[in-house]
């Protein structure tokens, strides 16, 4: 990031266009807290704040959280110890330094945050990010400010539009939340009380930030929801729609190369969004669809409302109109009560859906939800006995995945540039990051190309014929 020049006269006093503010975002967890920081840098930059990535040269310092995990709310206090003492060196200059909590950690602590860390001067929850420069304003001339308030339909009524320059400097590819917050209530998760109910953001508005991204450049468009696919709405006549027609109608705006879609739940893989795999090519052949254990018992006391054989099933019908389409999901290992025999059920549910990717975790209790009250917890050396055996598998399942790629003609959205200065580097359609040469065309071009290298994680690739 370029720091601009200081634009104070000698005098020391502000000149009219003073030099704007600057605000460091570090973003913990999961897409949804990476999009919300993107729009929480826009709704700061019309107060005067450009963004930077050098935390010594930022006026306000946020720290936008996850609480997924455990030990993710001692992350924040560590960080913000090392910012106090920032702080502290600025107290009584001309450039004092403001630090704010956002996010999921944010939510779930509240005031408990400033109390443990007088530094902070402000808390701010995930639904009230439009009303952020205003906190942070009250923050600098008040005193810290805690907000953490449900209202999330109003959140997107009123967070602007990002300008063209915001998304041009973004990238040619972007995240949009449609749907937010989960009623699933699965027993291991705190979302459903760090995001509160499911909302579905209104179709109108959806179609208006797709089109401004597209006008923007932008090629790819990853539609964000904690349950994604239980988003619902009203089509312009006036019809109920679910994620898949919402998915043929964003198909048509021009410009668009490129759809995807995080992070599903069986229980809403309804027919019509299988339906837009088949018959929608700028869908992305991936599904992120989690499972998270392999045993029924297990499946049933985490509160998942669906067998193993259920999820199969689907998998299966999602092959079947889309057989090149990746898979890829979360797992969870040592859940309460998982016996040896639950584990060997997950490995057993790993073979039988073969996964392009996985994401793996050890159980972690989290205050407040019933796995944490549930007797049977599960031994941390047999968790990560268990851990270690799940992701080799995972792993293999990945890297024979990536091999199978090798020889086949693919389209790549070109994204970046690569560590060499004659390397470009691309998506393929099932989502691995893909080096190319770099005379083979520019950011924002879609080339066709012939893989000629997997690695675990990246394939290499050479023009095609
Ligand atoms: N412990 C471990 N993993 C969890 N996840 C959610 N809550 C927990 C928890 N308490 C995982 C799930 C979810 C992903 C985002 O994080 O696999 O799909
Ligand atoms: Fe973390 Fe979940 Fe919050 Fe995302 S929604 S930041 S994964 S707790």
């Amino acid at each position: 990031m370029q720091i601009e020049k200081d634009k104070t006269e000698q005098s020391g006093h502000p000149v009219a266009d003073a030099p704007s503010k600057k605000v460091f975002i570090k973003t913990w967890g999961c897409q949804m807290n990476v999009y919300d920081s993107t729009r929480m840098q826009d709704a700061l930059e019309g107060d005067g704040y450009t963004p930077t990535q050098d935390l010594d040269d930022a006026d306000l310092v946020l720290l936008n959280t996850c609480h997924i995990r455990e030990k993710a709310a001692e992350k924040v206090y560590s960080n913000l110890g090392r910012i106090r003492k920032l702080k502290q060196q600025r107290a009584g200059t001309d450039r004092p330094m403001t630090i704010g909590v956002t996010g999921c950690v944010a939510q779930a602590e509240g005031e408990e945050i400033i109390r443990r860390e007088r530094a902070v001067d402000l808390v701010v929850g995930p639904q009230t990010y439009h009303r952020l420069p205003e906190i942070v304003a009250k923050a600098i001339t008040s005193g810290p400010q805690i907000d953490t308030e449900y209202a999330v339909e109003d959140k997107f009524e009123h967070m602007p539009l990002a300008s063209a320059k915001q998304v041009k400097s973004r990238g040619v590819t972007a995240f949009l939340t449609v749907q937010e917050g989960c009623d699933k209530f699965c027993t291991f998760c705190v979302v459903p009380y760090t995001r509160g109910a499911e909302i579905s953001r209104p179709h109108a508005q959806i179609i208006t930030e797709a089109k401004s991204l597209v006008d923007a450049g932008v090629r790819e468009i990853t539609l964000l929801g904690q349950n994604v696919n239980a988003w619902h709405g009203i089509d312009p006549k006036g019809s109920e729609m679910r994620l898949g027609e919402l998915l043929y109608d964003l198909a048509e705006i021009d410009g668009i190369n490129r759809l995807r879609y995080v992070t599903s739940h069986p229980k809403d893989m309804d027919d019509g969004l299988i339906e837009a795999h088949r018959d929608l090519d700028c869908l992305m052949p991936y599904l992120h669809l989690p499972v998270q254990a392999g045993s029924d018992k297990i499946l049933k006391s985490m509160n998942r409302s669906h067998t193993a054989d259920e999820y199969v099933s689907i998998i299966d019908r999602v092959r079947e109109v889309r057989p090149d389409i990746a898979i890829s999901g979360d797992m969870i290992v040592g859940f309460p009560g998982e016996t040896d025999e639950d584990f060997e059920a997950t490995m057993e549910i790993v073979r039988r859906t073969n996964y392009a990717q996985c994401y793996s975790f050890k159980y972690s209790m989290r205050p407040g939800t019933p796995g944490a009250e549930m007797e049977d917890q599960v031994e941390e050396s047999v968790k990560d006995e268990r851990l270690a055996r799940l992701k080799a598998l995972l792993t293999e399942q990945q890297q024979a995945f990536n091999a199978s790629c090798v020889g086949k003609t693919i389209d790549v959205l070109l994204e970046k540039r690569g560590r060499e200065a004659n390397q470009l580097i691309g998506r393929s359609p099932w989502l691995q990051g893909v080096v190319v040469p770099s005379h083979l065309g520019t950011i924002g071009d879609t080339v066709r190309v012939v893989v000629t290298k997997a690695n675990t994680n990246s394939l290499m690739a050479q023009a095609a014929g």
